[in-house]
């Protein structure tokens, strides 16, 4: 995820595009750059590192002088973050400057095709193949250009382009990556998110799927993809500058949660073609597949719960045994691992110490590393033999959700490939778990949408000193993490129990009024289940159960029932957990916490 920015108009573009960058930046800031039309020429500044790199490097913008140009800040996707990956992106002649979020998912295809044609790629990006693309395609007419090149890509974009024969223009299109124009005192705007224009106006048009803008400095034209003329109908935005940081949302947090849709998605979609599943960054062949003995997760906190998830899964699916480590207690233990164990390590931010150090110690040992990995090009992910990026985008509060949900993602499309590989799984029973996974993002959403009723419900135990989270199964997995949420953000106690471990003495905690969160999304576990929740609720406890849509029996041993839609049961952990993070969520803002950052805490852990 990155976040674009242009301005076209009678004033000095480069302080107006670093100002749009700087409410960009919780979109990525591994990097920045702009480029300005300076009369003659276009002008580029770009670096590695955070926007206020660009700012002194521009002295502000002072050094940039024009009145026509794009910014970008960076979330590095393809190509580490480098001087050179940075935004924005020039063809060969220097005449044509872009930049883009999103991901090409063709760019190798088209970058073969383009280099055939004597074109030179000096980046590791797919954002210069649309530079070299639109060069490849103009022949002095812009809109022609880029309604060419949209026939041309896949995946998701939303760019701004400048041509130095334009001057007067700015172009700007969208595919799956937001966008927004809008008119300024004299000038247009163009950006990623409503609070890099909200300074200079109000008014913004929400640029829809395939739409193309021409702007200048005093019109705004609006074009389909066959360059058709659009009517469009401007929104006037009532939020304040402040909240509107966040997106308009109080935290970082919910925003995040609000994210897990299009996290899922993006991370399963480019790894589905024809039905099958297709990870190419595997880099495994089938036979070193069907090779793996033993597969060890290894992780901490909340992406070590993706890892006892990722268990039941793997072992259930492909049959292959698995063992969950915690980072920080791997290497102590001197386990035990050779050339036929696959050590999968699971990071969002890729910098975790004892993760790090746990991936080390498995290559040492002789095993074959895959990392799991959220922030492109991280230790984790440089260090791994193989690393299979979650789409997830920059995640800012330390309470992890997006990332939580988009690692589940790739465990489960991990079991399904290493099933299909070993023959454990058909074509009808991947169909129709692929059918279930592609329903994930929409289930997600709904669930989300539920969030007044349990925030009037979490209102209720805004004062609880201890809280139990009870399943089975994957559903102690989700247990485990929905405990974590709420320990973390609220600083109320509470733990998670295998449920049938409850009663081996950690029952004696239960009291009058007691809280008990019960996962039940495992059929063929509800009634014992049941049981467990009966033995708690006859010793005063109050029981909130996370069921599947129909399981109403669970009615009779809970006082109250959130339900999730029906999925497949290797998949309900994405299901039930949203619900378990909306309380932990609630619980501490109404608790008055510091949900982003709550004390003690860092986003990425870098010491053991
Ligand atoms: C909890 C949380 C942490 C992280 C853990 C690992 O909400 O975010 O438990 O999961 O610190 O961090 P990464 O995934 O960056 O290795």
């Amino acid at each position: 995820m990155c976040g674009i920015v242009g301005y076209i108009g009678n004033q000095q573009a480069a302080p107006i595009l670093l100002d749009g960058l700087s409410k960009l930046e919780y979109r990525g800031y591994d990097s920045a750059g702009m480029a300005i039309y300076n009369g003659e020429t276009i002008e580029m500044v770009k670096s590695r590192g955070r926007l206020k790199v660009l700012n002194e490097l521009t002295h502000a913008g002072e050094t940039l002088p024009g009145m026509l140009g794009i910014g970008h800040t960076r979330w590095a996707t393809h190509g580490s973050p480098s001087d050179i990956n940075a935004h924005p992106h020039f063809n060969k002649a220097k005449n044509i400057a872009v930049v883009h979020n999103g991901i090409i998912e063709n760019y190798l295809k088209l970058k073969k095709k383009l280099e055939k044609k004597g074109y030179e790629f000096v980046s590791e990006t797919d954002t210069e193949v649309i530079a070299h693309l639109l060069d490849y395609y103009y022949d002095g007419n812009p809109l022609q250009a880029v309604t060419k090149i949209m026939h041309r890509m896949e995946g998701s974009y939303a760019l701004g382009i400048i041509f130095q024969d334009h001057p007067e223009e700015l172009y700007a299109v969208r595919k799956d990556s937001p966008l927004i124009v809008g008119h300024t005192d004299g000038g247009s705007i163009l950006a990623s998110d409503v609070p890099a224009v909200l300074k200079y106006t109000r008014n913004v048009y929400f640029i829809e799927n395939e739409e193309i803008v021409r702007m200048t400095a005093d019109s705004m034209e609006f074009f389909t993809v066959d360059e058709e003329p659009v009517e469009k109908e401007s929104t006037w935005i009532e939020w304040d500058v402040n909240a509107a940081e966040k997106g308009g949302y109080e935290h970082f947090m919910l925003k995040e949660m609000y994210e897990q849709p299009k996290a899922i998605a993006d991370t399963f979609s480019p790894r589905i073609k024809d039905g099958r599943i297709v990870i190419e960054e595997l880099g495994m062949s089938e036979e070193e597949i069907r090779d793996i003995q033993k597969i060890m997760i290894v992780a901490c906190g909340s992406a070590s719960h993706v890892g006892y998830s990722g268990k039941y899964i793997l072992e259930g699916l492909a049959r292959i045994p698995v063992e969950v480590d915690m980072a920080s207690e791997f290497r102590y233990r001197n386990p035990i691992l050779d050339e036929h164990t696959l050590v999968i390590v699971v990071s969002q931010s890729g910098e975790t110490a004892d993760t790090l150090a746990a991936l080390r110690e498995s290559k040492k040992r002789g095993a074959r590393v895959l990392g799991i990995v959220n922030v492109v090009g991280s230790s984790i992910a440089r260090e791994a033999d193989n690393v299979m990026y979650t789409w997830a985008g920059p995640e800012i509060a330390v309470a992890t959700t997006k990332a939580y949900s988009a690692q589940l993602i790739s465990m489960y499309l991990l079991a399904m490939k290493f099933a299909q590989v070993k023959g454990r799984l058909s074509e009808e029973e991947t169909a129709s778990m692929l059918e279930d996974l592609k329903a994930l993002p929409a289930q997600v959403e709904m669930l989300l949408n539920n969030k007044e009723n349990i925030q009037k419900f979490a209102n209720r135990y805004l004062a609880a000193k201890d809280v139990f989270f009870i399943g089975r199964g994957i559903d102690h997995a989700i247990s485990m993490e929905g405990s974590l949420k709420l320990k973390e953000i609220s600083y109320i106690h509470s733990e998670a129990y295998a449920a049938g471990e409850l009663k081996h003495g950690t029952i004696s905690l239960v009291e009058e009024g007691t809280l008990v969160a019960a996962v039940l999304t495992q059929k063929e576990l509800y009634k014992k289940m049941i049981s467990n929740m009966e033995e708690v609720r006859t010793r005063g406890a109050f029981v909130m159960a996370v069921t599947c849509e129909g399981n109403t029996e669970v009615e009779r041993a809970a006082d109250y029932v959130i339900y999730i839609p029906e999925t497949n049961p290797y998949f309900a952990n994405s299901l039930a957990i949203i619900p378990l993070q909306l309380f932990a969520y609630y619980i501490a803002v109404g608790r008055g916490c510091d949900v982003d950052k709550p004390r003690n805490l860092a986003k990425s852990v870098t010491v053991e």
